[in-house]
């Protein structure tokens, strides 16, 4: 069988988040091992084959990837899109084109998307078995009272999907601002749910999921999940 094989710095731009050029100075510092040895040059050929191991962490070419955006309005939760800013354009990764969305978020909805190449990883993010809460911040039309707070807990039925939604955890926080908790994210749920008191959702921002949150990341920004964000 024929191995694709390819430069040693290419390699580790694709595999990290160092550089093609950053890689010189990696093999300079010795920081690099190509099959157990010191690598000698950023233009070493290397396979998939090839045990390639920096700082002490084993490379591989097919490592998943996990990342998170603050999403600004008007950027569309696609990969493609011919009218608007996606997503993925936000993103700066080697391999971007390999992510799918985990969970999207409307037209003029703001805050955390999370994406991934790990199809079991969105998988369990995604299930309300999971009982994972993605939480909202809810700026409404008309005033909000208590009453909405025990409809949401016990759930409103949507007729299109013949479904009653899942406990939510609605906290009041102004007259016109809630916070609101979810395990699941049926097609514009928070919107029909407030919906179902015609009050219009104005504003809407996903500040969590799980224990992931997009606190202290500018509009716009992405980064790479840390592995204790990976395990929520
Ligand atoms: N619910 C909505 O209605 N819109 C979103 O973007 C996310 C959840």
């Amino acid at each position: 069988m024929k191995s694709k094989t390819s430069r040693l710095d290419r390699f580790v731009s694709q595999n990290t988040d160092f550089s093609i050029s950053d890689t010189r100075l990696l093999v300079a510092q010795k920081r690099i091992l190509v099959d157990g040895l010191p690598a000698y040059s950023v233009q070493q050929k290397v396979t998939q084959f090839t045990h390639v191991v920096l700082d002490g962490r084993c490379l591989k070419n097919n490592d998943p990837v996990y990342f998170m955006l603050n999403k600004p309005k008007g950027v569309v939760s696609a990969t493609k899109d011919l009218k608007h800013r996606t997503v993925l354009d936000l993103i700066q990764h080697p391999r971007k084109n390999e992510l799918h969305i985990v969970g999207r978020l409307d037209l003029n909805t703001t805050g955390l998307v999370l994406l991934t190449n790990d199809g079991a990883w969105s998988r369990l993010i995604s299930l309300p078995e999971t009982k994972l809460a993605k939480t909202y911040e809810v700026t409404v039309s008309e005033p909000l009272i208590d009453e909405y707070v025990a409809v949401f807990r016990e759930g409103i039925y949507f007729a299109y999907e013949n479904i009653t939604t899942q406990p939510a955890c609605l906290e009041i926080l102004s007259e016109y601002t809630a916070r609101l908790s979810l395990v699941e994210g049926k097609y514009h749920q928070v919107k029909r749910m407030f919906g179902y008191f015609r009050n219009e959702v104005l504003a809407l921002h996903r500040v969590s999921v799980g224990n992931i949150s997009v606190a202290g990341l500018g509009v716009g920004e992405s980064r790479p999940l840390t592995e204790k964000e990976r395990c929520c």
